[in-house]
C-alpha cells in the first residue's frame, strides 16, 4: 500500500470572484500534491467554497440574489479558474452539499456528546467581513482589529463552546510538535494568544437562517467558520465513507493565508480534541500579497484577476513567479516588473535557452536522432555530481515546503547546464572533431540534464515541463513519471527523435 498524503486549501467564500491570493494558496497545494504524487504518495486534494454564513447571505441579498444561487455562480468561476491554472484537486467540497451538513451536524453532535456545549446569552461584537465574534476590549478605534472595519453589536442566545477547557492540551500539543504550525513566528504567535488565555466560542447564530441548522435546535444555524472548519473531515468521508476516512486523515497539511491562522491553529484542534478526532499534521500559512506595493482591494481598484495574468504572461510562468518570488510564509509583492524579470530572466534565458539550444543541436549535427555518449571525463562527471546535490537540495526543500528554496537549488543546476555548454562549447566541436567522442557525449548529457530538470520542476510547470518531455522525444509525461527515477542518471534512450517546437518560454514584450 502507497502512503497516503492530504493536502488542503481554505475553502472560499462565495461573496466574490477568484483573485490572486485565492489563486496563490491554491497554486501552492497543487505544486506539493503534483510533488508528492511524483514520489509515490497516493494524494488527495481537497479545495472548495464556503457559502453559508452573513457574509454570503448579505452580499446575496445586495444582488437581489437567492444565497444559493449566488453560491452556483461563484463556484463556476472558481472551477474555471483551477482548470485554467491546471489544478490537480481530487474533489472540490461545497458547504451547501448534503453530504458536508451530515458531516457538521455530526462533529457539531459528538462534541455536544463530550459535554463541551452549552446554551448562553451572547452580547458582544461581530465583524461580519471576517465572521469574527469579537468583545469591546478586542476592537480598534471601535472597529474589526484584523480587517479595521465596522463591527456589529450582536445580543442572542448562542450556543457555546468550552474552548478554555482546551487551552492547556492545545498548548502541550503545539510545544511537544514542532511541525505543527509552520512557520515559526507564526508558532509563537498563536502560543502568545493562548497564553493570553482562551474564552469559551459562539459556536451557533439565531438571527439568521443561511447556515446548516443546530441538529438538536433548528432555531439556530451552526457559526459558519465551525461549518467552514469541518469541511475537511467531510471531503475524504466523515460521515460517509469510514474506509476513505481512515485512509487519509488526519490530514498531512492545511495550507491556508495567514489571516485564518487563529481559526486553524486554534479554534479547530479544540473541535478535534473534543470530538475525539487527531488532530492535522501541520497547518502551513503563507503571507500575504500585495499589489504593486498597495493592499489588493475592491476600493482600490487593484483586485488582480489570475485569469487575465495567465493570457498576458502564460499559465506556468505565473505558477512558477508566485512560488518562487516569495518564500512561502512571508508577505511578497505582486508586480508587473517582477512578473517580467521572472519571465525573461530565469525561464526565458536560463531555462528556454538552454532546452533550445540543446535540442537545437541534436537537431542540427545529429539530424534529430539522440547520438550515443562515449566516455565521461571529469566535466561529464561534475555535472552529473551537481545534479545529485541539486536533486537532494530541491527535494529537501520541498519537504519543509520552502518552494522558493527548492526552485533556487534546480535555477543552479541548470547554471551549470549553461556553463557546461560554454565550456565544451559543442557548437566548435562540430567545427573542429565532427566525428569525435566528444561531440556526441556532451549533447547526451546536456540532453539528460533538460530530461531530469523538466521531471523535476514539473509539479510547478506541468504544462511546459511535458512539452520540453516531449520535444525530446519521450512518449510519457513527467506526471506519470516518480520522481525516483531522476537519482539515476542515464535513462534517456540514444537513438530517440528530438524534435524543437515553438519556444516554450517565450520571452515576453512589452
Ligand atoms: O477566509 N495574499 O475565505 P476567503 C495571500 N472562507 N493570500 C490571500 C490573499 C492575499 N492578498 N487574499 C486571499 C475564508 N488569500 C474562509 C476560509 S477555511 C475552513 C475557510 C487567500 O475567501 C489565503 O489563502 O476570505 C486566505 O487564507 C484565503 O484566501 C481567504 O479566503
Ligand atoms: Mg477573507
Amino acid at each position: 500500500m502507497p502512503k497516503t498524503f492530504y493536502v488542503t486549501t481554505p475553502i472560499y467564500y462565495v461573496n466574490d470572484l477568484p483573485h490572486l491570493g485565492h489563486a496563490y494558496t491554491t497554486v501552492a497545494a497543487d505544486v506539493l500534491a503534483r510533488f508528492k504524487r511524483l514520489k509515490g504518495l497516493q494524494v488527495f486534494f481537497l479545495t472548495g467554497t464556503d457559502e453559508h454564513g452573513l457574509k454570503v447571505e448579505k452580499a446575496a441579498r445586495e444582488r437581489k440574489q437567492d444565497p444559493q444561487a449566488l453560491a452556483d455562480e461563484v463556484v463556476a468561476r472558481f472551477k474555471r479558474l483551477w482548470d485554467r491554472l491546471n489544478i490537480s484537486y481530487t474533489d472540490f467540497i461545497r458547504t451547501t452539499e448534503p453530504r458536508h451538513t451530515a458531516a457538521a451536524q455530526l462533529l457539531i453532535s459528538t462534541v455536544r456528546d463530550k459535554g463541551d456545549i452549552y446554551l448562553g446569552d451572547y452580547q458582544d461584537w461581530y465583524c461580519t467581513p471576517c465572521e469574527t465574534f469579537l468583545t469591546e476590549t478586542n476592537l480598534v478605534n471601535g472597529n474589526c482589529p484584523d480587517c479595521s472595519r465596522p463591527v456589529e453589536k450582536l445580543k442572542e442566545k448562542s450556543y457555546f463552546f468550552r474552548l478554555s477547557k482546551y487551552q492547556d492540551r492545545l498548548r502541550e500539543h503545539i510545544e511537544a510538535n514542532p511541525g505543527f504550525i509552520q512557520p515559526e513566528s507564526r508558532r509563537r504567535e498563536v502560543l502568545n494568544f493562548i497564553s493570553q488565555g482562551l474564552r469559551d466560542l459562539s459556536i451557533s447564530r439565531a438571527s439568521f437562517s443561511w447556515g446548516i441548522p443546530v441538529p438538536w435546535d433548528e432555531s439556530h444555524v451552526i457559526y459558519v467558520w465551525f461549518d467552514a472548519l469541518a469541511n475537511y473531515l467531510t471531503g475524504v468521508g466523515f460521515a460517509q465513507d469510514d474506509s476513505r476516512f481512515n485512509e487519509f486523515w488526519p490530514a498531512s497539511v492545511h495550507i491556508i493565508g495567514k489571516d485564518i491562522l487563529r481559526f486553524h491553529a486554534i479554534y479547530w484542534p479544540s473541535f478535534l480534541l473534543s470530538a475525539g478526532i487527531a488532530l492535522p499534521r501541520k497547518i502551513a500559512a503563507h503571507g500575504w500579497w500585495t499589489v504593486e506595493g498597495k493592499k489588493m482591494s475592491k476600493s482600490l481598484g487593484n483586485v488582480v484577476d489570475p485569469e487575465q495574468l495567465a493570457d498576458k504572461y502564460g499559465v506556468d510562468a505565473l505558477r512558477y513567479f508566485l512560488l518562487r518570488e516569495v518564500p512561502f510564509g512571508q508577505d511578497g509583492d505582486f508586480s508587473h516588473k517582477a512578473m517580467m524579470n521572472r519571465v525573461n530572466s530565469d525561464l526565458a534565458n536560463d531555462l528556454g535557452n538552454l532546452c533550445h539550444r540543446v535540442i537545437a543541436m541534436v537537431e542540427r549535427y545529429f539530424q534529430g536522432t539522440l547520438p550515443q555518449p562515449q566516455a565521461d571525463q571529469e566535466r561529464d562527471q561534475r555535472l552529473m555530481d551537481a545534479w545529485q546535490q541539486s536533486l537532494t537540495e530541491f527535494e529537501r526543500e520541498m519537504e519543509e515546503l520552502n518552494f522558493s528554496l527548492a526552485l533556487t537549488s534546480m535555477w543552479r543546476f541548470v547554471s551549470a547546464c549553461n556553463k557546461y555548454l560554454e565550456e565544451e562549447a559543442p557548437w566548435s566541436l562540430a567545427q573542429k572533431d565532427p566525428q569525435g567522442a566528444r561531440l556526441p557525449t556532451v549533447l547526451y548529457h546536456a540532453c539528460e540534464a533538460v530530461r531530469l530538470i523538466a521531471l523535476s520542476l514539473s509539479p510547478f510547470m506541468p504544462e511546459s515541463t511535458a512539452k520540453i518531455w516531449k520535444q525530446l522525444g519521450i512518449r510519457e509525461e513527467p506526471a506519470c513519471t516518480s520522481l525516483d527515477e531522476a537519482r539515476r542518471w542515464g535513462g534517456l534512450k540514444p537513438g530517440i527523435h528530438v524534435k524543437k517546437g515553438p519556444a516554450i518560454f517565450p520571452r515576453y514584450e512589452e
